[in-house]
């Protein structure tokens, strides 16, 4: 997608107007509209179209004016008009003509700020995502034809720089969203690995672990979800060290499933397939860390990815089997499926122990029960810092991504003893499924402040109500991440 900041529209295919709830015409909306003697106005109010958001109204070729089509988008009430009422416009506005046949999309955003300029764009980028690789054929009537943004800016030079900071997280979320619509037989831990070293183009540091060190280091419950993979485990270690030198880094560890059959412990076929996505977790991980890079963040970060396909086969693990985590404390791996947490187990120790990190933050789809608890427009957040769990909670409504603080009891510690082992791998039957899982990534974190969101309910969406998230792969963390980055972590 092209994207263009310019002084006026000019000739254009489309011509997008905010338009107020009440039907008030924002930016050069009223000197279009006196132009063509007033065919924006009657066309509003022989309509139902008030200005609500995610409501449009195209008015074509109007006498007067040099545009094929204007677009009223609807922006809700002028009163509480903040940057996601301002996404949702742009967005709704790139959909509602994306199929037109027209090639450029012009969007006035005259009497917006440059980073209100700058984030319609960022808005309709994110609206415009699309995973077709693996189409060999696509009906003209459903090929997009948009191929240029072109926003309405006062000062388009100002719009430009503060597009330079945006841009970065557009492609950190796309690069995310990629990975996560992925199958699984072209995405396992070992092409993921190699998708992420490629980013050390972008600046970052890159480091991959394969079994042979994985095994020599000790990372036995990671390893023991792979056993029944035909395909190798992976670790990958990402820096990016933008911050002072030898400043303590913050850390992000992803749990990275690239296929989830539940291995012997298998799920039932209705649905497997969406557990392709399981490895949102990781690339939520990557796109912050993509998005770091991107816009050269002051901060130090390190982001750690466990990658395996769990599988059932000879060689996989059998519920019953106890397994010697990295962390020295012994694993009885009751439920295979609840493979997540023995992947974080060890990802979640080794980064405490080798990086020392301010804090350690996880991304996972951890649990069903979360999709239970909370539907699903709400990740959960379980923390033992309030400070931590706070910085996160505060980004999210900033970026459209909702999240929800959960507990994390003590009492329910009993629930995972186990009678062999020092701890077992699922809790007290169905209850409280997602807290028991977190209550056991708690007992690997040494008593690093930490914070672990359970992104099962918003990896992936089927029926999205979100114009600048498209059904399919979210790339659901990556900008509140690189919010709560921005906001608080940076020098
Ligand atoms: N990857 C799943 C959780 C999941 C379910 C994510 C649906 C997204 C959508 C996880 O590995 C899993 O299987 N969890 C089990 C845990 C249980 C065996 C204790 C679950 O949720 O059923
Ligand atoms: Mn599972
Ligand atoms: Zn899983």
């Amino acid at each position: 997608m092209k994207i263009e900041f310019v002084a006026s529209a000019g000739a254009a295919e489309v011509l997008a107007v905010l338009v107020h709830e009440g039907r008030v015409l924002s930016g050069r909306g009223p000197e279009v509209d006196t132009a063509t003697s007033g065919a924006l106005t009657k066309a509003m109010t022989a309509s139902r179209f008030t200005g609500g958001t995610n409501n449009t109204l195209a008015v074509t070729a109007p006498a007067g004016v040099d545009a094929g089509t204007i677009l009223l988008s609807g922006a809700g009430e002028a009163g509480k008009f903040d940057d996601l009422a301002l996404e949702a416009a742009a967005g709704a506005a790139y959909h509602a003509v994306k199929l037109s046949g027209a090639t450029a999309l012009t969007i006035d955003a005259y009497s917006l700020t440059a980073g209100q300029a700058a984030r319609a764009a960022f808005a309709a980028r994110l609206a415009a995502y699309r995973f077709h690789k693996y189409r060999t054929t696509l009906k003209p009537e459903k090929t997009p034809s948009i191929e240029t943004i072109r926003v309405v800016a006062a000062d388009p030079r100002a719009a430009k720089v503060a597009w330079d900071t945006l841009s970065p997280v557009a492609d950190a979320v796309e690069f995310s969203r990629d990975l996560v619509s992925e199958p699984a037989n072209v995405l396992y831990p070992v092409e993921f690995a190699k998708r992420v070293k490629a980013l050390e183009k972008l600046g970052l540091e890159v480091e991959i672990l394969g079994e042979k060190e994985l095994e020599k280091l000790g990372f036995n419950t990671l390893l023991a979800v792979g056993m029944g993979s035909r395909r190798e485990s992976q670790v990958v270690v990402m820096k990016w060290n933008g911050g002072k030198k030898g400043d303590q880094p913050i850390a992000f560890v992803g749990k990275g499933v690239t296929f989830d059959t539940g291995g012997i412990s298998i799920k039932p076929a209705d649905g497997m397939e969406d557990m392709k996505w399981d490895m949102g977790g990781s690339a939520a991980v990557v796109g912050l860390m993509h998005a770091l890079a991107g816009r050269k963040a002051k901060v130090n970060v390190v982001g750690v990815l466990g990658l395996v396909e769990n599988m059932p086969d000879g060689a996989a693990q059998r519920p019953g089997d106890v397994v010697m985590s990295l962390s020295g404390q012994s694993v009885e791996v009751i439920n295979t499926d609840a493979e997540g947490r023995l992947v974080l187990a060890d990802c979640l120790w080794y980064t405490q122990e080798r990086f020392k990190p301010k804090f350690m933050l996880d991304l996972a789809t951890l649990t069903g029960a979360m999709i239970v608890a909370l539907g699903l427009e709400y990740a959960g957040v379980f923390s033992n810092s309030d400070e931590l769990a706070n910085n996160f909670l505060a980004a999210g409504p900033k970026v459209g991504e909702n999240a929800w603080r959960m507990p994390i009891p003590a009492a329910y510690e009993r629930h995972i003893d186990s009678p062999i082992a020092d701890v077992k791998n699922t809790g007290n039957g169905r209850a409280g499924g997602s807290i028991t899982a977190a209550l056991f990534l708690q007992r690997f974190t040494n008593g690093t402040p930490w914070a672990h969101i359970d992104i099962a309910p918003t990896a992936w969406v089927k029926d999205s109500k979100n114009p600048t998230v498209p059904d399919g792969a979210v790339g659901w963390g990556v900008r509140t991440l690189d919010r709560m980055v921005a906001d608080n972590y940076e020098s």
